[in-house]
């Protein structure tokens, strides 16, 4: 039997993140979230990479220190190479092939939105691991996809947003409620206390699997200055009625794909991740999909689904095992496919 070590590191956005994996367990799961980010109401990039280069050696300390080895005991180092913010890329990728190229191991790239699909096969007590093929739907501050996977990393891409992300238009209606940034958990909750019917707001029409949010947010800010010349108090009055109607209405576009794409491809095992993933209404409506259309569905533990480096260091294992590492000339890149 083997005994594998990798460490995974992660500095795609704002959090700064390192794991240590053991044969597929997790043995740690460190970050540094950047608090800086909310007095400016979204992730400001110049600063999130000041604050990487900050943290980066602290949290891969941490992650090394409560999974109880050292560096030399490590197989493999396993970094996120895109997609991101450059500068924030940059960060990660220099320290992990000073890293590798110090500790003569090798280095393993990982594509970020891989990570969030194959954190399903994170080893964890409790959690299935969805069958090939199954379909993903990432959602989070950053992305939206449908990926139709056939095998680890046989993926194909059938449907993503061409505007804003779902994240986007959680945290954009919420500013114009004048909710803090970022607003997802907060609707969420209001969401809990409303009535999902109170308001109607148009849904996009996007062809096939795509989706778009932009016309959402500007529906809502619509409706919300319209309301508020009639009733300046129209917010707060009925703060909990128009999160709770945003919600549904997110989540009905989202359905609504999701219901598409497993009709068109006959695959009724589906996984979500990414943030939004934490929203209960999306869990909800995954749930009634299991009776309403025969669904299986997977959810991820909570602290695999925000961005972490757990999930780089699984596809860091992965591919290990598969004989594979990269080149030390890597480079960062923003825009990387899947
Ligand atoms: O994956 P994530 O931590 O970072 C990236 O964007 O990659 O996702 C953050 C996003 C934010 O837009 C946040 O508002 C949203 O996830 N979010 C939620 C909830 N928790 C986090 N959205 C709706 N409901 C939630 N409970
Ligand atoms: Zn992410």
């Amino acid at each position: 039997s083997q005994n594998i070590y990798v460490l995974g590191i992660e500095s795609s956005c704002d959090d700064t993140a390192a794991s240590v994996i053991y044969n597929g367990k997790i043995l740690s799961n460190v970050i540094a979230s950047q608090k800086i980010h909310e007095e400016y109401g979204g992730v400001v990039p110049e600063l999130a990479s000041r604050a990487h280069q900050q943290n980066i050696v602290p949290v891969v300390h941490n992650a090394l220190k409560k999974a109880g080895i050292t560096k030399e005991e490590l197989n493999a180092i396993a970094f996120t190479r895109g997609p991101g913010l450059m500068g924030s890329l940059l960060v990660g990728t220099s320290f992990a092939k000073s890293l590798a190229y110090g500790l003569n191991i090798p280095l393993i790239d990982v594509n970020h939105m891989q990570g969030h699909i194959l954190a399903h096969y994170i080893e964890e007590e409790g959690f299935e691991k969805p069958p090939f093929p199954f379909l993903a739907m990432t959602i989070s501050g950053g992305h939206t996809q449908i990926v139709k996977v056939n095998h680890y990393f046989d993926m194909e891409v059938i449907g993503e947003t061409i505007d804003d992300a779902v994240g986007e238009a959680f945290d954009k209606s919420g500013k114009i409620l004048g909710l803090g940034y970022p607003a997802g958990p907060e609707i969420d909750k209001r969401a809990k206390l409303g009535n999902p019917k109170a308001f109607q707001f148009t849904k996009p029409k996007v062809d096939g699997l795509n989706f778009s949010f932009s016309g959402l947010k500007t529906g809502i800010l619509y409706f919300v200055q319209r309301e508020t010349k009639k009733n300046p108090k129209f917010v707060e009055e009925n703060l909990n009625d128009i999160c709770a109607s945003i919600q549904y209405t997110i989540i009905v576009i989202l359905v609504d794909k999701l219901k598409k794409a497993s009709k068109d491809t006959g695959i009724k095992h589906i996984a979500i991740g990414g943030g939004v993933s934490a929203n209960s209404g999306i869990r909800q409506a995954l749930k009634d999909g299991e009776q309403k259309f025969g669904w299986t569905t997977y959810v991820p533990k909570f602290e695999y689904t925000t961005d972490n480096a757990a999930m780089i260091a699984i596809v860091g294992y992965l591919k290990y095992l598969e004989g594979y590492s990269t080149e030390q000339n890597v480079m960062a890149s923003a825009r990387l496919k899947i």
